[in-house]
């Protein structure tokens, strides 16, 4: 569920009518609702209420500081996979000992500020990078908190570039070799370890790999303990997905997770961090562009866009799709068009939807890009010297630009010229 309804005829954000914000702020923009973000990482928050737990929004999805302080300011953790988030969740607000630091190539440099700074964990990934930071931290001083990712080796059963839990992915350590790679953190005196963490995949739409998964943290939590290791803390990671569209089977819900995560790693008594960041962020945010033309091909009709795919890669990138709606509300019973609908970027992935059925529309009219909010600004990228398009935050019956559109001049004022080219 979220807060992009028609209403009155038109699409409204809460209670902000779609058009009004592209006329304060021109076309393409992200615009997120407040309330769905609240909502969905509220119903996580409350899913695993039947024990100690931390929600750690995953905020590569989506990583606009306003959305931040909005989640932190419901007591929301953040998970970083680089200083610059860790970077940017602390100018939000957010706590170090509410920061959990993911991913296989931190530096020495990047676990250095987090340590200085403050950190919840570090989840190494590693042998090499769990030498590295057993020595950066003993050279500050400090001891550094640990989980090991463990790579489960279950299919996800998504999409294949974004599995991370089989073991031919980059992700984590063989769960074969746990006790192994344990036993050498054991002896480090800049590390100490107080859980395990694991992470399969995104935009799962089943909850039994997850179960598989979790099964095995399960038994290996026991091993581990038996071994002599302190496991106080499971981080599940994140993963679960959303619907892209509404004729698509529903993924599981929040609260039913919660009762899996309940029903398989409950029993151990460890405190409980999630990492989830697409169904937070997802269906709360939506991409408004605006018809260029509608261009006439031999078979078939392209609507071509203002909104390309350096906007949103995704269906460039994994051939996602989105549900793209008029942001007039059509009359009920109007036949549908079918459009192929595309950017202006000069190469042809720049495709957002291939023989899509839609209501028809016309120049000018702004079209939005459903469930847009996670993994949609983040990955944008300024290809075409086109300049990174504004984000907007909308709370009931205000908004505001929470980006705003860069001028040209100070896109291409970022580049300098060398001296000999003076
Ligand atoms: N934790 C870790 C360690 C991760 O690698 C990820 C996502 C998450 C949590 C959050 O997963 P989520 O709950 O959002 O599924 N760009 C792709 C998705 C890449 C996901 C990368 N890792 C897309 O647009 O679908």
């Amino acid at each position: 569920m979220d807060h992009f309804l028609y209403r009155d005829g038109a699409l409204f954000a809460e209670d902000v009518p779609v058009a009004d914000i592209a006329a304060a702020v021109g076309t393409p923009f992200y615009v997120y609702s407040t309330a769905t973000l609240k909502r969905h990482f509220t119903l996580f928050d409350e899913a695993l209420s039947w024990g100690d737990h931390l929600v750690c929004f995953a905020m590569k999805s989506l990583s606009n500081q306003a959305v931040l302080k909005v989640l932190a300011d419901l007591g929301a953790g953040m998970d970083v996979v680089s200083v610059g988030e860790y970077m940017r969740a602390k100018a939000a607000g957010v706590p170090g000992d509410r920061i959990v630091f993911s991913g296989v190539g931190k530096t020495a440099d990047e676990m250095r500020v987090a340590l200085e700074g403050g950190i919840r964990q570090f989840n190494v990934e590693s042998e090499p990078e769990m030498a590295m930071l057993d020595s950066v931290a003993q050279s500050l001083g400090k001891v550094a908190p640990i989980t090991v990712r463990v790579n489960p080796d279950v299919d996800a059963k998504t999409h294949a570039k974004i599995a991370t839990g089989k073991s031919e992915n980059k992700f984590g350590i063989p769960i074969s070799r746990a006790r192994e790679v344990y036993a050498m953190a054991a002896k480090m005196q800049g590390l100490k370890v107080i859980g395990i963490d694991v992470h399969i995949g995104s935009q799962l739409t089943e909850l039994a790999p997850f179960e598989a998964a979790y099964k095995k943290v399960a038994e290996l939590t026991e091993q581990l303990r038996a071994d002599g290791h302190e496991i106080s803390r499971l981080d599940l990671g994140g993963g679960l997905g959303i619907p892209y569209t509404r004729s698509n089977e529903a993924p599981p819900l929040p609260t039913e997770y919660g009762a899996m995560v309940q029903r398989t790693v409950g029993h151990l008594g460890c405190e409980i961090e999630i990492e989830p960041g697409r169904l937070i962020s997802g269906n709360a945010g939506i991409l408004v562009s605006k018809v260029i033309y509608v261009k006439s091909g031999e078979d078939r009709e392209f609507l071509i866009i203002d909104g390309a795919m350096n906007d949103l890669i995704r269906p460039a990138m994994y051939e996602a799709w989105h549900d793209i709606i008029p942001v007039v509300e059509p009359a009920p019973g109007e036949e549908p068009a079918k459009y192929d609908i595309v950017g202006p970027i000069c190469e042809s992935g720049d495709t957002f939807a291939k023989a899509r059925e839609m209501p028809a529309v016309g120049p000018d009219d702004l079209i939005a890009f459903r469930s847009a909010g996670a993994y949609g600004a983040v990955m944008a990228s300024e290809y075409n010297s086109r300049p990174l398009i504004p984000e907007v935050l909308v709370d009931g019956d205000q908004f505001a630009v929470i980006r705003k559109r860069p001028t040209y001049e100070e896109m291409i004022a970022r580049d300098t010229l060398p001296p000999w080219l003076k």
